[in-house]
């Protein structure tokens, strides 16, 4: 039997867990998702972390994203959670509530869709700059050049235009907006044309729960720098966030 980690994808609609194969990168139970609290406190975020591994039936160790900047486990921004997360100690807030014998591991989200990626999926063998995108509440970004994650980037933030990318071009501005896919993919290609004269991409990797209906939008984006879909779809965020127990993701 292969060795077994935990994920756990704490999202601005959903928070999502299961065991992961960390051998193979593929989910090894089925998905446990429940609805985000609202709002998205750390003391409700946190029960609901335990409610995910109690009915899985996982004690081991456990591995979870965050969708703001994490550095050495604290939790530095909050744009799409409450602003009680901004400097709040979540590794340790985690580690209290699933119990102290346990290693918990707390990254970036859009960072553990990108170790996902380049261990299993769009990213692996890829040189060059790869820049993963995950299109959802706001934009997550990962910057993979070499194969090595530089964690913490928040391109989701970037002015386009005038206004930040993910207020234009998330997958929730989308829904919200009721734009059609070619609508929205005009509004993709914009934010992917401004990444393009900025960093000068080999390869996009678009990600998120939207990358499950690639086809209907990855073909339409107009930018000069190839665009695939994640490999993993939604559950990078899972298996990177259970590999980063293991491979000491910055945490
Ligand atoms: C956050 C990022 C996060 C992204 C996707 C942004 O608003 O600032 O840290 O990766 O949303 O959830």
């Amino acid at each position: 039997m292969g060795r077994h980690g935990f994920g756990i994808d704490v999202g601005g609609s959903g928070v999502k867990g299961a065991v992961v194969d960390l051998d193979t990168g593929e989910l090894a139970s089925d998905r446990i998702k429940i609805l985000t609290p609202q709002p998205a406190t750390p003391a409700a975020i946190a029960e609901t972390v335990v409610e995910i591994t109690e009915r899985a039936g996982w004690s081991g160790d456990v591995g979870i994203t965050i969708p703001g900047v994490v550095t050495h486990g604290v939790v530095r921004t909050a744009a799409n959670i409450a602003p009680e997360w901004i400097n709040l100690d979540a590794k340790a807030l985690f580690s209290e509530a699933l119990g102290t014998s346990r290693a918990v591991t707390v990254v970036n989200d859009a960072d553990a869709a990108g170790v996902a990626e380049v261990h299993f999926g769009a990213a692996h063998g890829h040189t060059g700059l790869v820049i993963l995108l995950t299109f959802g509440t706001g934009i997550g970004s990962a910057l993979i050049y070499n194969g090595v994650i530089i964690p913490n980037s928040e391109f989701g933030h970037m002015e386009v235009g005038g206004r930040e990318a993910e207020h234009q071009a998330a997958s929730s501005v989308r829904e919200n907006r009721d734009l059609s896919y070619p609508e929205w993919a005009k509004k993709v290609s914009t934010v992917l044309n401004r990444f393009e004269d900025l960093l000068w991409p080999d390869l996009f990797i678009a990600g998120g729960g939207v990358s499950r209906k690639h086809e209907k939008w990855v073909p339409l984006l107009t930018a000069r720098t190839p665009v695939v879909a994640a490999q993993l779809r939604n559950a990078a965020g899972i298996v990177g966030a259970a590999m980063a127990v293991d491979t000491g993701v910055r945490h």
